[in-house]
């Protein structure tokens, strides 16, 4: 009986001790856990449109040392489908985005001809700090803001898998894109448990944008052509360019309002950007949007974002010209257009500026007034800027 009796005993005093271990156990995992949860990957997707300064913004990202950053990898998908439409493409475009964000970087390979292939391969590929230094490419330190015309002759050779290597030793993986006309294609990678997407959708006034595309129709012509598809051989073309720009407006409108309508837990993960707050205050901007993804506004990097503004050492490469002059470049439509394509773009373009807070023309005159800000603040703009 005693022993009996000790025997329970012992076995009790035995679960108790499983019990305390499970449970020591257990918290030790949970201290991992939140650990790994707070080293979570994050996922950042620029989306923008052609000409908007999304290649700067790209840049504010790809030079922070925790970052891997591409350019446009879905253009990969657009130059292998050239009479596709961007309507047709945009499932094939979300599912190279997801691969890359998990850096499985084998999904280049139904864009890419077959055989051996080298990191440069991959479009722009050199405008990534991340293939561009230490330890993928040794001639430059990774805690180095990163020049990609010294880049390209010194690091083009490596084999193509240090671009899958590089990706996974960094906590933030941000890809720009231009290529997305819809917020329908990308739900999924919101809400996908694999992904921690944050979408930054920068915008700039159509009219500035018009004006760049007027400039650079050639280099545009085969994106111009998938984002027309279907309607290419019904417009004249002299009209194809406001046709082009209807779509990318009404694209924009039509983000702003998806995103309006998703769970607020969703709503946190999207900033909207506009271009001409960014050159107005870059730092500012720039500190918002690390705060947006987790990043530290490092010394070196807060020293560049100013250099680059004010059109010292690199700001040549990224901003393609200096702050002062951006502020120009950013006002140049309105001595530059005539005021018939400016009301023709703002009868196309309408909805999408009044949301987005650019305030449109009525005359010559006012157009050509550049004491007049059209700059608004926008209510939508007021509601995104508090999320953010
Ligand atoms: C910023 O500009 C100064 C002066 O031109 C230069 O010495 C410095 O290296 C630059 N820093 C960065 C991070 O670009
Ligand atoms: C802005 O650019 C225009 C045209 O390039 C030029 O005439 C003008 O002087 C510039 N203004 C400033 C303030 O730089
Ligand atoms: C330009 O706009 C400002 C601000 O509205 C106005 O005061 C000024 O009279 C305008 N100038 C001309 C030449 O119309």
């Amino acid at each position: 009986m005693m022993l009996f009796k000790r025997g329970r005993l012992l076995a009790f005093l035995c679960s108790q001790v499983i019990v305390v271990a499970l449970f020591v156990h257990m918290s030790g995992h949970r201290h991992l856990f939140q650990r790994e949860e707070s080293r979570r990957p994050v996922h950042v997707l620029v989306l923008s449109s052609w000409r908007s300064g999304s290649s700067f913004v790209g840049q504010l990202f790809g030079q922070h040392p925790d970052v891997f950053y591409l350019m446009e990898p879905a253009w990969h998908v657009w130059m292998t489908f050239t009479t596709s439409t961007a309507w047709k493409l945009h499932m094939a475009v979300r599912d190279l985005l997801r691969s890359v964000f998990l850096c499985d970087m084998s999904v280049f390979d139904s864009y890419m001809n077959p055989g051996p292939r080298k990191q440069s391969s991959l479009f722009q590929w050199e405008q990534s700090r991340a293939l561009c230094s230490s330890p993928v490419c040794d001639f430059f330190p990774a805690d180095q803001i990163s020049s990609p015309k010294r880049c390209k002759p010194l690091c083009s050779q490596l084999p193509f898998d240090v671009v899958e290597k590089a990706c996974r030793s960094h906590n933030h993986v941000v890809l720009k894109e231009v290529r997305f006309l819809s917020l329908q294609a990308l739900y999924p990678l919101l809400t996908d448990p694999s992904l921690n997407l944050h979408i930054v959708h920068l915008v700039r006034d159509p009219r500035a944008v018009f004006r760049s595309r007027e400039h650079t129709t050639a280099e545009l012509m085969i994106d111009s052509h998938i984002v027309l598809g279907q309607n290419l051989k019904m417009i004249k073309e002299e009209d194809q360019p406001y046709y082009a720009m209807k779509i990318i407006c009404k694209s924009h409108v039509d983000i702003v309002k998806a995103i309006q309508t998703l769970p607020e837990v969703l709503q946190r993960h999207y900033l909207l950007l506009r271009y001409e707050d960014l050159v107005r205050a870059p730092l500012a901007q720039t500190s918002r949007l690390y705060k947006f993804v987790g990043l530290d506004f490092l010394p070196h990097l807060q020293t560049w974002v100013h250099n680059v503004t004010r059109g010292k050492g690199m700001g040549q490469h990224a901003f393609h010209t200096n702050a002062r002059d951006a502020l120009n470049v950013s006002q140049a439509w309105r001595w530059s257009l005539p005021y018939t394509k400016v009301s023709q773009l703002q009868d196309d373009c309408g909805e999408a500026m009044d949301l987005l807070g650019y305030l449109q023309v009525r005359s010559q005159e006012e157009q050509g007034n550049l004491s007049l800000d059209l700059l608004s603040s926008s209510p939508i703009l007021g509601q995104v800027f508090q999320e953010g």
